[in-house]
């Protein structure tokens, strides 16, 4: 069976959040004899020029959109094994970064979209399913269905669509987003891409998609409820019949304490208690905090925005610091995160650090160093950092919602269970509790301690479950 991918980045060419850890580790988990994945993501100026220029040039085209006719290069690059096709068009994604200006990205992803499907014919591959992830594609179901269905090439290619993160939708004035699909009247209704007035491409693909997927069962339920819907709860509760929620997973290849180069001392769930504590030292000691193994330290790796439970933190870090605790962060985002941790790095520059930058390395580095990790989300339609954590042996701290309430095990100190820790409502001192009870397991109970480090890195959370779900998903999808 041949399957495409189509989404906006993939690791290791691109990358902003989880999608692209989950574009780019996915499809190598695959049964190989009976599936052919291959992915389509953009050609932006930004991936590494080493990377590009590995890659190699197949065919172009030229494609008449918004009264122009525009280039399409199609590029290919074979990474372990998995054939990536990029779409170039130097306009279009020739930017510092793969997203900007929130209305260019509009027209840049239905540019994608489009060129996406057009080059299918050209490279002569033909997909028995689109997979498509998040607003940036969604414009591609609703094509499938209407648009290039009447050519033999695509009338039996069926769609499936991830969400990733509700919050974002792709939308814009219906004028505007009618121009940049090119679609006619007769979509803009509200059982269509109409949303409060608006064009929604989201929307659009969640009502045309053959079969939806999320990615955690909780947050798949979760979105059918107003406080996570978006505004599109119901929507989501008419679809439920369609819609699936597939836990992710993450690259065990690339996330292994034993074979990770980006930190000073390797360990494994045999060795942690012994080892572990070396990338301690060492963290402090590069970050300038003060080098002593036995202190509790918590991380935090995160795009710095509201969904990330950042305010909790504001609210009750002077508390906090009056506790033995190193606190380090790495992240951006927005500014009023980004400044909120600096500030409190220098108030207090012996027990936080801030890093407000982006570093791959950096953040093995901590997933390896800390005891804990915290993530307090607001919402979470999966999260991958957490996954990280537990399999580095560092403890997560987390809210239960979405993808963190199906993969964080609270401990149970009655049943002696758990890998982690866990508040459930979205208040400040209810999360500063269950920090502090953390706290006290690391000081006072420290064997305990050791046992859920053990337990949490022998917690599988690589991608074999949930690639058989997804080729199950593939082959119920009917006329498949
Ligand atoms: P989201 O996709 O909502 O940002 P996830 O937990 O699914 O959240 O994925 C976040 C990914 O981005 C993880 O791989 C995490 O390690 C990585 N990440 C986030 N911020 C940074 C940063 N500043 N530097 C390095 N990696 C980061
Ligand atoms: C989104 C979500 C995150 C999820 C990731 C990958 O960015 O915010 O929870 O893990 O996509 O699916």
């Amino acid at each position: 069976k041949k399957i495409l991918f189509v989404a906006s980045e993939a690791v290791p060419f691109v990358k902003t959040g989880g999608l692209a850890d989950v574009v780019g580790s996915l499809p190598k988990c695959f049964q190989k004899e009976h599936f052919d994945i291959r992915v389509m993501v953009p050609k932006y100026l930004c991936i590494k020029e080493e990377l590009r220029n590995q890659m190699t040039y197949i065919n172009h085209f030229y494609m008449d959109y918004l009264d122009q006719s525009r280039y399409v290069g199609i590029l290919q690059y074979v990474h372990e094994g998995i054939t990536f096709y990029f779409i170039d068009n130097e306009s279009y994604f020739g930017g510092p970064k793969p997203y900007g200006d929130w209305l260019y990205d509009l027209e840049k992803f239905c540019f994608f979209s489009r060129a996406a499907l057009s080059a299918l014919p050209v490279i002569g591959f033909q997909p028995e399913v689109v997979h498509c992830h998040d607003w940036q594609t969604a414009l591609i179901p609703i094509l499938l269905k209407d648009r290039f269905h009447d050519g033999e090439f695509f009338c039996n290619m069926k769609s499936v669509f991830t969400i990733h993160n509700l919050k974002f939708q792709g939308v814009w004035d219906v004028k505007t987003i009618q121009r940049l699909t090119c679609l006619p009247d007769y979509y803009f209704t509200p059982d269509k891409l109409e949303a409060y007035k608006d064009g929604n491409l989201l929307k659009g693909g969640i009502v045309y998609a053959d079969a939806i997927t999320t990615v955690s069962e909780t947050y798949a339920k979760e979105i059918q409820m107003p406080f996570y819907g978006e505004g599109l709860d119901g929507l989501m509760r008419a679809r439920a019949g369609s819609l699936r929620g597939i836990v992710n997973g993450i690259d065990y290849d690339e996330f292994d304490p034993e074979n990770d180069t980006s930190i000073v001392q390797n360990y494994n769930s045999k060795n942690v208690q012994k080892e572990k504590g070396k990338n301690k030292i060492a963290l402090q000691k590069e970050l300038g905090l003060d080098q002593d193994e036995t202190r509790f330290m918590v991380g935090i790796v995160s795009r710095l925005t509201d969904q990330k439970g950042l305010d909790l933190i504001q609210c009750v870090i002077d508390e906090l610091c009056q506790d033995k605790i190193q606190l380090v962060i790495l992240g951006t985002g927005d500014e009023r995160y980004e400044n909120m941790f600096r500030h409190y790095a220098w108030k207090y520059p012996d027990k936080i650090s801030a890093n407000i930058y982006y570093s791959e390395a950096m953040s093995h580095k901590i997933y390896a160093a800390c005891d804990a990790f915290l993530m307090p989300s607001l919402f979470e339609p999966c999260g991958l950092s957490q996954l990280m954590a537990l399999r580095y042996g560092t403890l997560p701290i987390v809210r239960e919602t979405g993808g963190l309430k199906d993969t964080v095990e609270p401990y149970n100190v009655y049943e002696k269970s758990g890998t982690g820790f866990s508040f459930s409502n979205y208040n400040a001192h209810e999360m500063l509790g269950i920090i502090r009870y953390a706290e006290s397991i690391f000081y006072d109970k420290n064997k305990e301690w050791n046992v859920l480090v053990c337990r949490a890195m022998n917690k599988d959370f690589s991608w074999k479950t949930s690639a058989m779900k997804y080729q199950e998903l593939y082959d119920w999808l009917p006329g498949c």
